[in-house]
């Protein structure tokens, strides 16, 4: 119970489709260590979903809507949190898209909607989640980047917005560590989540082994695995780092 008496919030705790994305794997395993999780997403049926699979397991867990790009949201959900549970510990900011057209065929639309949901979610998480860890002592956050943030991506948007979680977790990190507060990242590499359903095919699955030294796709479960070390106590040596859960994609 590497989490016991802990709160969490995760932010994308539900998943876009059938099976087990980062977020959803994230909350059941945190839950399964012992926090009290509040599962927040824009589709309170998919949080809802995460919530059942905890509480049938004997976890505790709260389902809570909110677009947390939208700042008065992303509020309400850190007071809803402090309401019900009294404090926060933990935050997991898993909200993340890819879109738009490739290279420089990017909409300015898709640009602005890439930087919008991929950055803003995470920056207003923290305004409001931080003076909450700080009041209880300190707290660990842990951001989603993307393998998509250290190479060169064919979708810019997504690419350069993750760079910058990966800047946002540095910069976070250094002012927080005062406070006791710890910022990481994790760098997902080829996951095999409902997120990239659409595109998974005969030919990706080929591609994948070509190229990760580990020939195969990741799962939801091992994103999970990572961000469960760097919330927990484990890693209180740990701050403004990431980790590549990328079958040794970032090695070759
Ligand atoms: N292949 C992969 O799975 C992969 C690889 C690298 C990085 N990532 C990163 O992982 C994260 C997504 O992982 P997942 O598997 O849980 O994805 P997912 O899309 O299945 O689930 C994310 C959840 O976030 C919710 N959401 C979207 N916008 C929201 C908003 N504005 N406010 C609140 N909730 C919102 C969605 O409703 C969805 O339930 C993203 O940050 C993505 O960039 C994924």
């Amino acid at each position: 119970m590497r989490l016991q008496d802990k709160v969490a919030i995760v932010a994308g705790a539900g998943s876009r489709g059938p099976g087990m994305g980062n977020g959803k794997a994230t909350a059941i395993l945190f839950a399964r260590e012992g926090a009290k999780v509040v599962a927040a997403d824009l589709n309170l049926d998919a949080a809802q979903e995460t919530v059942a699979i905890i509480e049938s397991e004997g976890g505790e867990a709260m389902a809570y809507q909110a677009d947390v790009t939208k700042e008065p949201e992303a509020k309400g959900l850190v007071d809803a949190t402090v309401a019900k549970y009294g404090k926060l510990d933990i935050l997991f900011n898993n909200v993340g898209i890819g879109l738009g057209g490739l290279g420089l065929g990017v909409t300015s639309e898709d640009w602005d909607t890439v930087m919008r949901v991929n950055l803003k979610s995470i920056l207003f998480m923290c305004k409001y989640a931080v003076p909450r860890m700080i009041e209880n002592g300190g707290g660990a956050i842990v951001n989603n980047a993307s393998m998509a943030a250290f190479y060169a991506h064919p979708m810019y948007a997504y690419s350069v917005s993750k760079a910058g979680v990966v800047a946002f977790t540095r910069c976070l990190a250094g002012t927080l560590a005062s406070n006791r507060i710890r910022v990481n990242c994790v760098a997902p590499g080829f996951m095999d989540t409902p997120m990239v359903a659409s595109i998974m095919n005969e030919d990706r699955i080929r591609d994948v082994e070509a190229r990760v030294p580990l020939r195969r796709h990741g799962t939801g479960e091992e994103t999970a695995a990572a961000v469960l070390f760097l919330a927990s106590d484990e890693a209180s040596y740990i701050t403004g780092h990431t980790i590549c859960v990328d079958g040794g994609l970032s090695i070759r």
